[in-house]
């Protein structure tokens, strides 16, 4: 019952943070197949977690915007294209706040992507 209880609060307090939000969309717009579960990037995929977010901000909507300074940014374009503002400002908060989630059920290390993509 204490459990219970305590799991209300927890949701209650994280449910509408934009951290959380941030989470949910960088799951959802599946970042994680190239930035890693624990943002921590791999091969030529930049690293996330951490980073300042006003720069985050700036990349994502130069990609939104179509820019990329090389080809190989160009892979971000698609999956910043449908983000909105308030989409941006909540997975920059993310980036930028992220601590790694001891939740198993929700960061299953399977998901990882192994290998260098076959290049
Ligand atoms: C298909 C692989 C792929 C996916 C999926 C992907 N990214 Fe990226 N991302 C890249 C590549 C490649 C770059 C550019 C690396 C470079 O500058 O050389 C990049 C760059 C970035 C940067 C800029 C980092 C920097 O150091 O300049 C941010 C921020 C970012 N991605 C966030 C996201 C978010 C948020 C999502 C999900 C909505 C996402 N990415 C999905 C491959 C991906």
């Amino acid at each position: 019952m204490k459990t219970l209880f305590l799991s209300l609060i927890a949701l209650l307090l994280n449910a509408d943070s934009a951290y959380e939000k941030g989470k949910e969309l960088y799951i959802k717009n599946g970042c994680y197949g190239c930035h890693g579960t624990k943002l921590e990037g791999l091969h030529r995929y930049p690293y996330l977690a951490n980073r300042a977010k006003g720069y985050m901000k700036y990349k994502l909507e130069r990609f939104r915007s179509r820019l990329s300074d090389n080809q190989q940014q160009e892979m971000m374009i698609p999956f910043a294209v449908g983000l909105s503002d308030e989409d941006i400002e909540n997975l920059a908060v993310y980036m930028n706040e992220y601590v790694e989630d001891t939740n198993k059920e929700r960061y299953d290390d399977s998901y990882q992507v192994h290998g260098d993509g076959g290049s």
